[in-house]
């Protein structure tokens, strides 16, 4: 930081969240990294300092390209759609990108190159030939990660070829006991493929990296990760990176190499850089209308630039990016970043996000159910300090916190005081009470707000600025403005008093301005005032000055919207996309176990066995009828033959009279795990239809079938 030319000068700073993958949804895991990204960059920008937030849809790779495959729709068509959605989804909860580009573009490919061909002109490329399976009948080679067999350790079955669910070890796909293609099916054949390294292994990469990761570019729980990644002086632990994937790939072809693509972690950081181009570009022509100042790319990445750069992610991919990233950056002639700031994982009621209770939960659920966002940037501030410690989001305590915090201690004082001013004195504010204002400021050090969002402790930024708005609403205790307003004789006293509480008000809307951007909006145009900024800070409101009528902020979380929105994440009876849920044991792995991590996502074919492993019968309806208080579902009495008939939950309300259900056969999976839901345990599920169309369809067999019958 110290590296400014001139400290007077506003910094230069560019910022960045992950790249998030364009084949699943943005989940309320994700969004920890985007609000804290969001809210450190509102706090650079209210400093006044010159700070540009970047990022991108990560779009390319082998599950994506099947994923698309399996849609019947191009991958470019896929992640036009996703890109939609995705940022359709950041704009709802306010994470403000100056610039969100996808790493499919003209930008990123040209960056990609070039640092590739700088690579291999300074001889950190090697071309080297691999053993790798092949599956004969999708014709393409395949990752780990779509390998499937049993266990060299353990034995267990259907275990992917990196590592085992069951017995935890890790290996390569080459010990993988009769292997499988998890694509087709097929047993895979060992082929021999060219492949292009990026030599880490080089002792200008060990030793440029050994430095770096030692020089204060990385919290102190990631820097020691690195030591032992990188071994001890003189160990030369790193190996060489495999950067190069064969066709058919969906993906960047490399330049002198025909069939041969960049794999997809090589280009993704290198988003980064092609998103900060587009906007720059963007300026430029924008800058010609005279909106906007011209930003210049280099001045920003070129070797030895000024300007700060940080990297925002989570502490699964600190592989990439303390280690591939810099390494390349450096070596093809480009400024390496100034620090990564790494984010632990997001557990809900202290466990691991999960479809089956309901808490994975995308942010278009949460949006749809809660609609108002800034709870959530309320709540993950009060969590969020820094560190790489996982957070967990406790539902209870969420509820609790926006209500007897957010809306009890700072909204209150608003909705106290503001009603007088309006009704007896004309919207006019009145003179301010300085002894309490000068108590006020004593009690409290702004400076200290400042350096606690600097250094993304935001959980103790907000324990700051909650006391002050207990001092606020001791205030207001004291002088009781609704005691003061009976009497015609106080009326001086009651004018002081509101327009003090709402100074105060104001000072702390400008603290909370960066968590809440919506609402410190919604709070200058009732206040009448300009968009506050950080030195606005305990700048009187002058007496006479005239403010607006005051409208309800913000109202109370009710404890039933989130009962429904967790109630609709189980409920479900669309299977959803996968998600990331990755874990922190995976990155114990090696260096490539580590990379195979990002292509784990997809299994298009079963075999026999694991279909059999569904016991699929038919049923008769013998009762059905609807549920008090559930949007979705019907409860229904199953009969399958069993001396006791099976109570199931369907989501099917929509789609389905009761009465008219009652006799008719369908099917349902018998050995699905009894599961506990909100208004009973539902023994079961009915299978049912749909499709983009509204509409939901259960399943009937033919004349004949009795229940109980297996299907298979
Ligand atoms: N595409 C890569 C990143 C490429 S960056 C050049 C990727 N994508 S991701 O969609 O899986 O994750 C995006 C970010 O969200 C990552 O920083 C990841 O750590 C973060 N999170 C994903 N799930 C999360 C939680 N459950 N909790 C907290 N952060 C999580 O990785
Ligand atoms: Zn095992």
């Amino acid at each position: 930081m110290s590296t400014r030319k001139n400290p007077a000068e506003p910094r230069k700073i560019l910022v960045t969240s992950a790249l998030p993958y364009a084949n699943g949804s943005i989940h309320l895991g994700h969004l920890v990294e985007y609000i804290q990204t969001d809210i450190w960059v509102r706090f650079q920008k209210m400093q006044g300092n010159e700070c540009h937030y970047v990022c991108a849809d990560d779009t390319h790779g082998t599950p994506i390209m099947l994923r698309a495959e399996k849609e019947g729709i191009t991958p470019e068509q896929l992640i036009n759609r996703v890109w939609q959605e995705h940022s359709d989804d950041f704009k709802a909860f306010h994470v403000a990108f100056d610039h969100y580009g996808s790493t499919n573009s003209d930008e990123t490919r040209e960056f990609a190159e070039q640092i590739y061909l700088k690579l291999k002109a300074t001889g950190l490329i090697e071309k080297r030939s691999i053993e790798q399976y092949y599956d004969p009948v999708k014709q393409m080679f395949l990752p780990d990660r779509f390998i499937k067999g049993e266990c060299p350790k353990c034995g267990a079955k259907d275990q992917y070829g990196d590592n085992c669910e069951v017995c935890g070890a890790a290996y390569t796909p080459a010990e993988v006991k009769n292997p499988y293609s998890a694509v087709s099916g097929a047993k895979p054949e060992l082929r021999n493929s060219e492949h292009y390294f990026f030599k880490l292994s080089a002792g200008t990469c060990q030793q440029f990296l050994r430095e770096w990761t030692r020089s204060g570019t990385l919290q102190p729980e990631a820097a020691n990760k690195m030591q032992e990644w990188l071994g001890a002086e003189g160990e030369n632990k790193l190996t060489d990176w495999d950067i190069s994937r064969d066709a058919p790939y969906f993906g960047f072809e490399i330049p002198d190499a025909p069939g041969k693509y960049f794999y997809v972690w090589l280009d993704a950081p290198v988003g980064y850089m092609g998103s900060f181009r587009q906007l720059c570009d963007g300026r430029i022509q924008d800058s010609g209308s005279g909106i906007q100042e011209s930003l210049n790319f280099d001045e920003y990445w070129k070797q030895g630039s000024d300007a700060e750069l940080y990297h925002f992610i989570g502490k699964d991919i600190l592989y990439f990016h303390a280690l591939f990233w810099p390494a390349m950056l450096q070596h093809a002639g480009f400024r390496t970043p100034t620090k990564l700031f790494a984010h632990g994982f997001l557990t809900v009621n202290g466990e691991k996000m999960s479809k089956s209770r309901g808490t994975f939960i995308t942010a278009k659920s949460y949006v749809d159910h809660i609609k108002n966002t800034e709870y959530l940037r309320y709540y993950y501030a009060a969590k969020l300090n820094g560190t790489m410690e996982d957070l967990d989001l406790n539902l209870e305590d969420f509820i609790a916190k926006v209500n007897s915090d957010l809306i009890g201690k700072y909204i209150n004082i608003a909705s106290r005081c503001a009603g007088f001013i309006s009704k007896r004195f004309d919207g006019k504010l009145g003179n301010i009470d300085s002894a309490a204002t000068t108590e006020f400021q004593s009690a409290f050090n702004s400076g200290e707000i400042a350096h606690c969002y600097e250094q993304r402790d935001f959980s103790r930024a907000l324990r700051e600025i909650m006391h002050l708005a207990d001092v606020a609403n001791q205030y207001i205790a004291e002088k009781k403005p609704w005691e003061l307003a009976k009497h015609a004789d106080k009326d001086a006293e009651l004018h002081e008093t509101c327009s003090t509480a709402l100074t105060l008000f104001r000072d702390l809307t400008l603290y909370l301005k960066p968590i809440l951007p919506m609402l410190a909006a919604q709070v200058e145009a009732f206040l009448n005032i300009s968009p506050l900024a950080w030195n606005d800070i305990w700048k009187a409101l002058p007496a006479g000055h005239t403010i607006n009528t005051y409208q309800h902020l913000m109202t109370r979380l009710d404890p039933k919207l989130i009962e429904a929105m967790v109630a609709a994440n189980q409920e479900s009876l669309q299977p959803q996309v996968q998600s990331e849920q990755r874990h922190a044991a995976h990155q114990q792995h090696t260096a490539n176990k580590e990379a195979a991590r990002a292509e784990k996502e997809f299994e298009p074919f079963i075999d026999i066995a694991e279909f059999s492993k569904i016991d699929l019968r038919v049923a008769r309806i013998v009762n059905a009828e609807h549920v008090e208080g559930a949007e979705k579902l019907l409860k229904l009495t199953l009969d399958i033959g069993e001396e006791k008939p099976r109570t199931v939950f369907a989501g099917i309300k929509s789609a389905y009279d009761p009465e008219k259900l009652k006799g008719r056969m369908t099917v349902m999976v018998a050995n699905l795990a009894p599961r506990k839901m909100k208004f009973g345990m539902s023994e079961g599920m009915v299978l049912a239809a749909s499709g983009e169309a509204p509409g939901l369809f259960i399943l009937s067999p033919d004349d004949g079938a009795q229940p109980g019958m297996r299907v298979k």
